[in-house]
């Protein structure tokens, strides 16, 4: 049986690259183009969590607005999580800030060019590092990412479960990776993952590693890779006000900076909690009248919120709080599950104006 080779692969990639707009094309590497290193990493951690579907919008609209590191490192913060709002996982977007401005402060703006030196810099995981290290400076590093998890575990018919795996997936995607264009075969392999090597009904009959594949030998590459058991996820309750000034503003707050949403706006509520829904005190003594329930998936809880919606007059914001103008929501960080709130107290969307995808951009459930 012949061993998977990366010449095979590359050969295959030559031929059907995806076309990303972060991604310089192999035709055009051939020719001696090198990526961007900016774009590189803002699209890695934009696809941290994220399908490339939801983030080619969000890429674009950060580049028109940023279009260098040194932009996006003097930009306003409030303004980063803004445009942030609706991808998900708002650390990514405290860190990105926080890493441009590493980039340009302690690295004279250019981004360090070993894993290691990557995976020192704030959002930058191990993955992230080889993925930018590979990508953008042609290292020969091992990206795995969930759809090379796949292709690997396939190809070797791997029994060892999800997440124990990962060292030998490692292992066998560092023998794999090739010195000669470590960049494009990285991108080779989640094209091949993204687009042949499916999750379910893989196309092996035009896969270039069909031959040597052990899955598709066995005949049931579809399960791989095998998984553990996940533990179900749980339902949390909770309450949300939405009060609604005369010229339409909402009462709204920032969340703390640390945690789930961090940053991001909310209106104001009690604690999520399992169970039944706790007691919560509204903003403002007012006539207040359930505008029914929310729900929203996070990645470790489902969370049922019940909109309690009034119309108030001009009054002082409670501490902590401020009135955000009705044409300000649209364009603000207001995580989806705000968004969805606020749709339901006033029945109008409050969704981006942008090119946005209209839903279900995330990989798995969602941190949005
Ligand atoms: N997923 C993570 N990084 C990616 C990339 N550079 N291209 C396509 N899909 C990806």
């Amino acid at each position: 049986m012949p061993a998977p080779s990366a010449t095979a692969l590359l050969d295959w990639y030559d031929v059907h690259a995806r076309r990303l707009p972060w991604r310089v094309p192999p035709e055009e590497r051939a020719l001696g183009v090198v990526p961007d290193p900016y774009r590189v990493w803002l699209s890695e951690v934009m696809l941290q969590q994220t399908t490339v579907a939801a983030v080619k919008g969000y890429f674009l609209d950060f580049l028109e607005r940023w279009p260098t590191l040194p932009d996006l490192a003097a930009a306003p913060r409030e303004a980063v999580m803004a445009a942030w709002a609706g991808l998900g996982y708002y650390s990514r977007a405290r860190n990105l800030k926080a890493c441009a401005e590493a980039v340009a402060r302690d690295h004279g703006g250019r981004f360090p060019e070993t894993p290691e030196g990557l995976a020192a810099l704030p959002g930058i995981g191990p993955y992230t590092a080889a993925a930018i290290a590979a990508i953008a400076f042609d290292a020969p590093a091992a990206v795995v990412d969930g759809n090379v998890e796949r292709v690997v575990a396939r190809l070797n018919a791997l029994e060892t479960p999800l997440p124990d795996a990962k060292p030998e997936i490692r292992r066998l995607t560092a023998t794999l990776t090739p010195d000669v264009r470590p960049g494009d075969f990285a991108q080779a392999m989640m094209d091949l993952g993204a687009t042949i090597c499916t999750p379910k009904r893989p196309a092996c009959a035009l896969c270039p590693w069909s031959e040597p594949c052990l899955a598709r030998r066995r005949g049931d590459p579809d399960t791989f890779p095998r998984r553990k058991a996940k533990a179900e996820r749980p339902t949390r309750h909770g309450v949300a006000f939405v009060a609604r000034r005369h010229d339409g503003a909402l009462l709204v707050r920032r969340r703390p900076d640390k945690g789930l949403l961090g940053g991001m706006l909310e209106v104001t509520g009690g604690d999520w909690r399992e169970g039944a829904a706790p007691e919560a005190t509204p903003p403002f003594a007012a006539a207040w009248r359930d505008a029914g329930t929310v729900e929203h998936t996070f990645t470790h809880f489902h969370l049922v919120l019940s909109v309690q919606a009034a119309e108030v007059g001009d009054r002082p914001p409670p501490d902590g709080c401020f009135w955000l103008a009705a044409a300000d929501v649209a364009g603000e960080a207001l995580p989806t599950v705000m968004r969805k709130v606020v749709e339901a107290a006033t029945g109008k969307p409050a969704r981006k104006a942008a090119a946005r995808p209209a839903s279900g951009p995330k990989k798995g459930s969602s941190n949005r």
